[in-house]
């Protein structure tokens, strides 16, 4: 008999965190890679937030707190949704938790049982099919198309739906394809939804601030306020505000199902760190102009990696409205194979030969549960990105 459990068993690690991993491997044995694989913006988080930290610490604000969160930080979120996104919740509508996973992991954990099915659009973020099997439950995968810019269509939703539904999880700008849904797009969506009163909504806006072009965030409770009772919307000060190491993320919605997330989490992990909660305080009740500065430079980045890999002979890269990540078609490399003989037979084989051979460390589509592509973080520098492309150029001209 095994000594690890069977729930386990149908886990896989998370891959993006084995490449950041590789990379740093390779790099500490003295090889020069460009990592470009790492979920999390390299600014800085703001001086405001950090000396919100230390007055915490100075203060004595050390000890446990409420479990899902103090008092302070539920305002901060309830003035935010109302704020951002229309929304008025209660704090006892609000859930905090040790980032954004956590939240998300909490939910599924306080309602999932064995045959319930989640709806997840692929390419997904990686964590979603494997917190959705943790919990008991079974991840439904759809496959949405380039063609549609990775959007899932009111079809496939509607087609995906069965009795056993419990959730459909729905992420924009999303990780990985950056794609964000527009209000209409949306409402195709929510109207599906609306014939369906057995399905919940796990709505992960996580980089709903990283939005270029003029690009409209909406949410769905937003959108059908008819689905508010059925809505948990996710958000966390992780990506925006580049708090990625600082751990708070945070949920709203029906006050039972709140209660129940709490439960989870008390006799988990207890409280997200108490520092942390007043950092995050600061973070959303404090300036937010900066959040415009930073998106000059992620959408100066993006088109800098977009047009580099668009030269690119057998590359579809399609231009995202969000988020920090594009995620490129390889269909045109397959069959094709590298100088050191590489057959390029899959994105795995194509990330991993891009690594050893290149020096350029990023995420292969089979991880997000959509193939032949890859996906690029460019939350670096742009001389580290203009290097990295003219890398991947040189890579993919030489396949033969
Ligand atoms: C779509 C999405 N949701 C949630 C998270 C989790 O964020 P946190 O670091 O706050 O746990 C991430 C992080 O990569 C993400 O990309």
């Amino acid at each position: 008999m095994s000594f690890l459990s069977a729930t386990l068993s149908r886990v896989k690690p998370s891959p993006t965190i084995a490449m950041t991993a590789k990379a740093a491997e390779m790099k500490a044995a003295g090889r020069d890679v460009i990592g470009l694989s790492a979920g999390e913006p390299d600014f800085d988080t703001p001086e405001n937030i950090k000396a919100a930290a230390v007055r915490a610490i100075a203060d004595g604000k050390t000890k446990y707190t409420a479990p899902d969160g103090i008092a302070e930080l539920k305002q901060a979120i309830c003035a935010k949704f109302l704020r951002d996104n229309g929304l008025s919740y209660e704090p006892a509508q609000v859930s905090v938790g040790t980032g954004g996973k956590q939240t998300l992991y909490n939910a599924l954990m306080a309602t999932l049982n064995p045959g319930d099915e989640v709806i997840i659009p692929a390419p997904y973020w990686v964590s979603y099919p494997d917190m959705v099997l943790l919990a008991g439950g079974t991840p439904v995968s759809v496959e949405t198309r380039l063609e549609n810019a990775f959007k899932l269509t009111p079809e496939q939703l509607e087609a995906a739906i069965t009795p056993r539904t419990k959730w459909f999880v729905f992420n924009s700008p999303s990780n990985p394809t950056g794609a964000g849904y527009s209000r209409d797009e949306l409402r195709a969506l929510t109207d599906v939804l609306m014939r369906h009163d057995h399905v919940r909504v796990m709505s992960d806006d996580m980089y709903e601030h990283l939005a270029y072009d003029g690009f409209r965030f909406c949410t769905p409770a937003q959108v059908e306020p008819a689905l508010y009772d059925r809505t948990l919307t996710c958000n966390g000060v992780s990506k925006a505000y580049a708090m990625t190491g600082w751990r708070i993320g945070y949920a709203a919605g029906p006050a039972d199902l709140i209660a129940a997330m709490r439960k989870v989490q008390s006799q988990s992990t207890s409280n997200p760190c108490s520092i942390s909660q007043w950092a995050a305080v600061e973070a959303l009740n404090g300036p937010q102009e900066f959040l415009e500065a930073n998106n000059a430079v992620f959408r100066r980045r993006r088109d800098l990696v977009v047009s580099m890999l668009s030269e690119i002979d057998g590359i579809t890269c399609p231009v995202p409205e969000g988020a920090f990540y594009v995620y490129p078609s390889i269909a045109g490399l397959i069959g094709r194979t590298s100088p050191a003989g590489t057959r390029i037979d899959s994105d795995e084989a194509f990330a991993t030969a891009l690594l050893e051979e290149a020096g350029v460390a990023v995420v292969f589509g089979a991880a997000f549960g959509l193939s032949p592509n890859f996906r690029v973080s460019y939350a670096t520098s742009d001389a580290a990105l203009t290097e990295a492309c003219t890398r991947i150029q040189r890579f993919c001209a030489a396949l033969t």
